[in-house]
């Protein structure tokens, strides 16, 4: 029997999964390993401001780790990459954890190399996308390394890069006045973003 070509296949499961989750213009990923800590709650400032997002809690969903063998096609990763796929803008929520994303996080964007194999056309459908970071931690600053896998990914799909929302919590699940106003600068950002596509910034500069 002949193979189907892949963009039969592609289309046949984007039909399937697009009853799973109506398309919404923002789609949230959080990662964190509280669901209602510090990231969660400045992600949420930031998506009060929007008039159509929804958050996926990766602890709501069964990701497993990347498997060489693509032995994990029927988990939950790939209808959330189709609901990304039907979104403009992609917002990843991360706390700090030890320098670098949660290990939910990372988890996650490992298995975004099956969008660079088994489902290609899925991946390249992501390019006219922007995407966002949103980290909180307890430091006054990001480490200068936390930015680049973010970025860097987002280019390696050909999605813009709408840079960093860095939130620090001094007092846990405190969301201070000072919080509030940069989540709401931010979703400010994603607005005029949603309207003129165009890159908001400059990707960090990282040794290739
Ligand atoms: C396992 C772990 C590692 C952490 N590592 C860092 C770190 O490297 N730098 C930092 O500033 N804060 C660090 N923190 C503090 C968290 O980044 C901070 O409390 C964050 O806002 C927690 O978000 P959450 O409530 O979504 O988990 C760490 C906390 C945990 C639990």
């Amino acid at each position: 029997m002949l193979e189907e070509p892949e963009i039969v296949k592609h289309l046949r499961r984007v039909t399937k999964r697009r009853s799973i989750y109506p398309p919404t213009s923002v789609v949230g990923v959080l990662g964190s390993s509280r669901k209602n800590g510090n990231t969660r709650m400045l992600t949420d400032a930031v998506l009060h401001h929007l008039d159509s997002a929804r958050l996926f809690d990766l602890s709501d969903l069964s990701i497993a780790p990347y498997d060489y063998d693509d032995a994990q096609t029927q988990d939950d990763f790939l209808p959330l990459a189709e609901q990304m796929a039907q979104s403009q803008m992609i917002i990843f929520a991360s706390p700090i954890y030890w320098y670098s994303m949660s290990a939910q996080m990372k988890v996650f964007f490992d298995r975004l190399t099956d969008l660079t194999k088994t489902h290609k056309m899925l991946g390249r459908s992501l390019a006219d996308k922007t995407v966002c970071v949103i980290a909180t931690s307890t430091s006054k600053t990001p480490p200068s390394s936390f930015e680049a896998p973010f970025a860097k990914t987002a280019g390696y799909f050909g999605m813009q890069w709408g840079g960093m929302l860095h939130g620090s919590f001094e007092e846990d699940r405190q969301m201070t006045p000072e919080l509030n106003a940069s989540a709401a600068t931010f979703a400010e950002k994603i607005k005029s973003a949603l309207q003129a596509p165009c890159a908001l910034s400059t990707p960090p500069p990282i040794a290739p």
